[in-house]
């Protein structure tokens, strides 16, 4: 007997309410206060499928601020103006170490292991803003998630930006390091004023799965059928994600999840099931790798009741 495919829609509002009704929701982000103000038990989920379908779950339309999730579109839009010229200044490799980490830098010449450990992104987003004012960088990274995801509405929270700008020392004290090795070419302050600022972008569920469906189809949005990234650009995002997606809790996402994730501090992740789906989800609360603790539960869950790992 051929076994029916699950139905997406209710597996989707079965984890949401799981998720919610459990105790165990991991601590939010302590060191930027307006994120420690975020209530620990919101829940969200969105999984766009191939065909178009929308399954929703929990606080799906309520914005929260992407984080690191940003770091895999500065990463797309940094490439599509260098092309492999970008691994000069970053590696492609997992580090192993904690999102925020130095130590790995005087090693190495000041070249950050990969583009989504916060070194990283910080040389990514260097060579977003070479040539131009922050605001004009900023502007761009804007630009590219409102068009994405489909929607203007699309905003960045300052109240976050600002939040971080004030108390973000470690990321000054990376940034400052790989300028004396010449790996950030531009002002220490406007490219540390643009990450903060691409970081504290908010958007809900629906919107962050809208904007990562090209990941899913071979870097075409399967909708508006616009070729964002080529299908190998698409391969090798995906396979950063799923290499150093999670920082030193990549692994054990591999192992439970089984899909190229990114996370972020605001409890966002955004998974993608090649061919399948794109999938957000958004639970604040962290575990101690600073990844969403329910939101890799919840996509443990998914993946499982779906049959998506990719292994
Ligand atoms: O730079 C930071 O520390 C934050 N703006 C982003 C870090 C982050 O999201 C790590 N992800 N889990």
């Amino acid at each position: 007997m051929i076994k029916p495919e699950p139905d997406l829609a209710l597996v989707v509002r079965e984890i949401a309410e799981e998720m919610q009704a459990r105790s165990d929701r991991g601590d939010v982000a302590g060191y930027i206060p307006e994120l420690a103000r975020v209530d620990p038990n919101a829940f969200g989920m969105v999984v766009i499928a191939a065909d178009g379908q929308i399954a929703a779950g929990g606080d799906s339309e309520q914005p929260f601020s992407i984080q690191s999730v940003s770091k895999v579109f500065t990463l797309t839009l940094a490439l599509g103006k260098v092309g492999d010229r970008l691994w000069r200044r970053v590696g492609r490799e997992p580090s192993g170490t904690a999102f925020n980490s130095i130590v790995q830098l005087e090693r190495e010449n000041g070249v950050p292991r990969n583009p989504f450990i916060n070194a990283g992104a910080l040389a990514v987003t260097d060579v977003i803003l070479s040539g131009h004012q922050p605001r004009e960088a900023l502007g761009e990274i804007l630009r590219f998630m409102r068009f994405l995801a489909d929607d203007v509405s699309i905003v960045i929270d300052e109240g976050v930006a600002g939040s971080e700008q004030r108390t973000g020392f470690r990321n000054a004290a990376l940034a400052n390091y790989m300028r004396s090795f010449g790996v950030i070419e531009n002002p220490v302050d406007f490219t540390l004023g643009v990450y903060f600022h691409h970081c504290a972008i908010a958007m809900s569920c629906r919107q962050l799965a809208m904007a990562g469906r090209f990941l899913a189809h071979g870097g075409r949005n399967p909708e508006t059928g616009h070729n964002v990234v080529t299908p190998e650009r698409a391969r090798r995002i995906n396979a950063l994600m799923l290499t150093c997606g999670h920082y030193d809790g990549s692994g054990e996402f591999a192992y439970r999840v089984g899909l190229p994730g990114k996370s972020g501090v605001g409890g966002g992740i955004l998974a993608v099931a090649p061919g399948k789906a794109s999938i957000a989800v958004w639970s604040p609360g962290l575990d101690a790798s600073g990844n969403s603790h329910l939101g890799r539960i919840a996509l443990e869950a998914l993946t499982r009741r779906m049959g998506w790992s990719i292994f």
